[in-house]
């Protein structure tokens, strides 16, 4: 180079098309707070606050010496952890899988919830989303180029979508749609009836369903959350992602699953072979133990976040904050006070109580006027953090 002209990088349209992380804004604010020396109770994100359960993590420590998985992995994975997800299928959800052809192997959900859309969508192709939703979703799609029409999910509907109000020509357009339950950000769980809709919806107009299980184990007052897998027909449209990151604590490890349809799987696993060369076999065998061996460790967490909601309602109660509880996942969906948008809201109460809420708006437009709390802290600390909210008498 002469030295006159400055190298220029130039990204692909892919890459400026990405949709905006919303929340980074929010990670950035409560940073500054706790830069400011504050003690700042953070439960605006989705990260588990326990760690992995010891088996577990000894699992890990046996397997990480053994020369064998200092090799390559195989391209989709170790038979054994293929096995091992299906076994917990077929004990948890009675759901048969065959590990070879209807199994793989992801780092994390996230991996898999991207993939999805660049196996199956062109530029221009509709995919459904539900509103409010996982920010994934949107990103798979935006990489892809495809386009998303919404669902929305509203109280009255129980926050589920109602297939009536998806226009005709844009279902037969639609290639691809995402559904999540237990539901981030609303705690809302679906039963067998609703999935039973969602395949003959899918059936109806060609689209393929990709149910999105990550807090598949977290089911609360007695209801173990229901699989997509378990609808009769489900198979044949559609496949359930599943992850260890929320059943087992194991969000740092990265191991997740796409399950279901054999052609969907074919293409993720063809995809993958692209990408990677699947996980270190070390946590390859500690995930088949997660899925294997006791799970204790599963129940108690699960009584553990229902005793945190349950210590939560009871504090909101006395400072008369007033919301639907959650049936599962660990997050609570609560309504903003009356003159608070979602975001001003969230801003408020990090500035004056110190508590970091993520606002609803980042989850979609119909996520307005909600705010999202996950019970990621012990109890004490759940009922502080409504206690100072409390304090500002905005309820
Ligand atoms: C709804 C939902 N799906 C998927 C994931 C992805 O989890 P992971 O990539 O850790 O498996 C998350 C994580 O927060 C989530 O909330």
């Amino acid at each position: 180079m002469d030295g006159t002209k400055t190298f220029q990088i130039n990204p692909a349209n892919r890459m400026t098309g990405l949709p905006t992380q919303f929340f980074a804004g929010l990670v950035r604010k409560a940073n500054a707070q706790t830069a400011k020396g504050r003690d700042v109770i953070n439960l605006g994100q989705g990260n588990p606050d326990r760690p992995t359960p010891e088996h577990i993590v000894k699992a890990l420590q046996d397997a990480a010496p053994n020369p064998l998985y200092h090799r390559y992995p195989p391209f989709s994975g170790y038979p054994f952890l293929k096995q091992a997800v299906a076994q917990r299928y077929k004990e948890d959800y009675g759901v048969d899988l065959d590990p070879e052809k209807e199994v793989a192997i992801l780092f994390g959900g996230k991996t898999g919830l991207i993939e999805i859309s660049q196996c199956l969508l062109n530029p221009g192709d509709i995919c459904l989303v539900p509103d409010p939703g996982y920010p994934d979703y949107w990103s798979g799609v935006a990489i892809a180029g495809g386009r998303m029409e919404y669902m929305p999910l509203t109280a009255d509907n129980a926050f589920l979508p109602d297939y009536d109000r998806v226009k005709p020509d844009i279902a037969d357009q639609a290639k691809l749609m995402f559904i999540n339950y237990p539901n981030n950000p609303t705690g809302a769980t679906a039963d067998g009836a609703f999935y039973e809709r969602t395949v003959e919806f899918a059936a109806k107009h060609g689209i393929v369903v990709a149910s999105d299980f990550a807090y598949g184990a977290i089911g609360f007052d007695g209801k173990q959350p229901v699989s997509f897998l378990q609808t009769p027909g489900a198979k044949e449209v559609g496949v359930e992602f599943y992850t260890l990151s929320k059943t087992y604590n194991m969000a740092g490890w990265r191991v997740g699953f796409a399950l279901g349809n054999s052609e969907i799987i074919s293409l993720i696993n063809l995809i993958q072979d692209h990408y990677y060369c699947s996980l270190f076999g070390g946590i390859q065998a500690a995930a088949a133990e997660a899925l294997t061996g006791s799970q204790q460790c599963v129940n108690d967490l699960t009584s553990a976040y229902e005793s945190r909601r349950n210590a939560l309602f009871g504090a909101m109660d006395e400072i008369g904050w007033h919301a639907e509880k959650p049936s599962g996942s660990f997050f609570c969906w609560l309504p903003v006070p009356k003159g608070h948008t979602s975001a001003s809201f969230s801003d408020y109460v990090l500035e004056h109580a110190d508590v970091v809420l993520a606002p609803g708006i980042g989850f979609g437009t119909h996520g307005e006027s909600y705010v999202r709390l996950g019970l990621l802290a012990p109890e004490e600390r759940l009922q502080e953090a409504i206690h100072r909210i409390g304090k500002l008498n905005l309820f």
